[in-house]
């Protein structure tokens, strides 16, 4: 019987292509700075909106965007993925690709996933120049995300129909050292979205 080639063995067998147009160039083009900005924290905290509305508002600034949103991704590139924890680390990686890419490609990327492991968060940074990544800790309180339940999600998890429910049996690691931290339970989507502007402003 033939041995499978190994995964090692095919990559050594790649030679990646240097393109001819740069990074740098692509970016100029669009008199932008790339980066990506993640958004981390529990089901219903708040980042889908608050990715929403930072995208809206730097667009009406005339850049060029998107969101990759751990909801939508998971109905595509990330549909064959559960939530357990491998799963969860592949979904992450593939996040983290994906808005490498796009920053290579010039775009400002916002990531909204819970992304509840530091050192998958920690992988996906380390993808990135130091200027580049933003970690954005969404930290609204699990009993605050439970009452607001926006997909009965809580509900289901506590009645046992979903397992491996980030906060109740799965684990979210809080950033010890994010960009910023938002509770969108105390600041309003406005404020909040202030906030966002100004950190990459800075950056
Ligand atoms: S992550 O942990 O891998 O980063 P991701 O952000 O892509 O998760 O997807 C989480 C979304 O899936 C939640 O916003 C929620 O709507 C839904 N969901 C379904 N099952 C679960 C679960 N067991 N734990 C958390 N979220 C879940």
């Amino acid at each position: 019987m033939n041995e499978p080639l190994s995964l090692h063995g095919l990559q050594a067998d790649i030679r990646p292509y240097g393109l001819s147009l740069s990074a740098i160039e692509r970016a100029a083009l669009k008199h932008q700075r790339p980066c990506c900005i993640w958004l981390t924290g529990l089901s219903g905290a708040g980042k889908s909106t608050l990715a929403n509305l930072l995208e809206l508002r730097l667009s009406g600034q005339g850049r060029h965007t998107f969101v990759l949103d751990g909801d939508n991704v998971r109905g595509g590139l990330c549909r064959d993925l559960g939530m357990g924890a491998e799963a969860r680390k592949e979904n992450i990686r593939r996040l983290a690709e994906v808005a490498r890419l796009m920053v290579e490609a010039g775009l400002i990327v916002i990531v909204s996933a819970i992304s509840p492991f530091r050192a998958e968060r920690a992988a996906a940074r380390a993808l990135f120049a130091a200027d580049e990544f933003l970690e954005v800790y969404v930290s609204t309180s699990f009993a605050v995300c439970a009452r607001r339940d926006p997909k009965g999600l809580y509900q289901a998890a506590s009645q046992g129909r979903i397992r491996d429910f980030t906060g109740l049996d799965s684990p979210y690691e809080a950033p010890l050292n994010a960009d910023c931290e938002i509770d969108t339970e105390t600041v309003g989507l406005a404020c909040a979205t202030d906030r966002l502007m100004e950190l990459l402003l800075k950056k």
